[in-house]
């Protein structure tokens, strides 16, 4: 049979990637695909840099629509991120009666409903399998091999760059800013980190799970995002006397009123197999009441991690392009005229539990108000923890540290017990509050 032809968009280090791993396996995809998939025409902006990847026998171009137009082309593979360009290419190659393989989940996180529903009436699968924990299988598990299961909960370490910061961080008790310029150093962070810094990057990614999880709409717009830029090491090492580390969690959960997605520091057991997933790893934790607890671990990005996920889904195309487009599994895992209303809930509505550190002037009942304050708003307290004075600030210090971690609050509830605590005169700085889970 004929073989597969795809034209990549883009030929960065995934596209690299892409075209070395199906050259290198061929054999071993054909087996498994039962058919040939060949990358027959590439776009980039640099032709020469691409043909230098490619070699003679591949068709390089400088412009995306001309592999669109290509009426051999069976599948368009968009590896150029972002969403300008990229949304209106896939769009396209859609139109164009195009399979579209991508791994841009900020397109998807986005304007996903626009681009699937597209896709649905041209009767073309856009598969994604990339866009999220690189070349961790997490979109074949929450679709098709959890597909017997209420999903509960996800939990993930979605971003590399956020996870190895907070690892050297914790490792070598240094400062936020240190370890960034560390990580740029080291080609992990880019240049401008702000979407992995700021939470970004692991939304979009939370986003998606969340709408293939609980068969809603993606709505990336209505994700709490909260980044690591003000984590300070203290808090860190505070955790870990307590027995936690501190993870940058993408987070969604089905809850009473509807559905909760968030994206924000946590303290995580350290006993837990994902607080133990160091340096530019991802892990994704997911609960169904069927199978219980299930961790998923790998590389969440690079060049042949990501072209894995890639070519997964080129095979799954190449498998299932002459199937019934209604046979095929639905892009969000559900059926789309059997989507939940179930809405994304405000983060006040979030049910969590909460580390606080209070720098407090070292006085006879201070705790007492404290204590009191959490009490009255109904808020129950787990541990405390308080340094000596002089351990916190030197020799003869007037203030210290007072370290709460509570129980389940609503988020609400806890914010306005944190303007009544933070008003008290023998509060002496800004509280800091991080959420805590316990994935059990
Ligand atoms: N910037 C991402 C990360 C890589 O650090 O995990 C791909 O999503």
């Amino acid at each position: 049979m004929k073989s597969i032809q795809v034209g990549l968009l883009g030929i960065g280090t995934v596209g690299t990637g892409t075209f070395n791993v199906l050259k290198r396996n061929q054999e071993e995809i054909k087996r498994r695909a039962g058919r040939g998939i060949e990358i027959t025409m590439v776009a980039d902006l640099d032709l020469a840099r691409a043909r230098a990847i490619v070699g003679p026998d591949v068709t390089v171009v400088d412009d995306a629509r001309q592999v669109i137009a290509n009426p051999d082309i069976d599948i368009v593979v968009e590896l150029i991120g972002g969403y300008g360009i990229a949304k209106s290419l896939v769009l396209q190659a859609i139109a164009a009666g195009k399979h579209v393989v991508t791994a841009n989940k900020a397109l998807l996180a986005v304007h996903g409903t626009e681009i699937f529903a597209a896709a649905s009436a041209k009767g073309v699968m856009v598969a994604f399998e990339a866009a999220v924990a690189g070349g961790i299988p997490i979109i074949k598990a929450l679709r098709e091999g959890l597909s017997a299961n209420r999903i509960q909960w996800i939990a993930g370490i979605i971003n590399g760059t956020t996870n190895f910061i907070l690892s050297e961080m914790r490792e070598k008790g240094l400062d936020f800013g240190v370890v960034l310029k560390e990580a740029q150093r080291l080609g992990y962070a880019e240049a401008d980190p702000s979407f992995d810094i700021e939470g970004v990057d692991a939304a979009h990614k939370a986003t998606i799970m969340s709408a293939i999880a609980f068969g809603i709409p993606v709505q990336f717009d209505k994700a709490y995002v909260e980044g690591i830029t003000r984590l300070e090491a203290t808090d860190i090492r505070y955790a870990e006397q307590l027995g936690y580390r501190i993870k940058l969690l993408g987070i969604t959960k089905r809850a009473e009123m509807g559905i909760e997605l968030r994206v924000h520091p946590s303290l995580i057991p350290a006993k837990r197999l994902i607080a133990n997933v160091e340096g530019a790893m991802n892990a994704v934790v997911v609960n169904g009441d069927a199978v219980g607890t299930t961790l998923y671990y790998g590389k969440g990005a690079g060049s042949e991690p990501t072209a894995s996920a890639v070519i997964a889904d080129l095979v799954d195309v190449a498998r299932l392009h002459t199937a019934d487009p209604l046979n095929r599994v639905p892009h969000l895992a559900f059926q789309p005229d059997a989507m939940s209303k179930l809405p994304v809930l405000p983060m006040s509505e979030v049910v969590t539990s909460y580390y606080l550190r209070l720098r407090v002037a070292d006085q006879a009942g201070v705790l007492a108000k404290v204590t009191g304050i959490l009490a009255d708003a109904n808020i129950s307290i787990d541990a405390v923890l308080q340094r000596e004075a002089d351990e916190v600030g030197g020799e003869g210090a007037t203030s210290t540290d007072l370290i709460i971690l509570t129980h389940e609050a609503r988020e609400g509830t806890m914010n306005d017990a944190l303007i009544r605590l933070q008003d008290l005169p023998t509060v002496l700085a800004p509280i800091v509050r991080i959420r805590k889970e316990e994935l059990s």
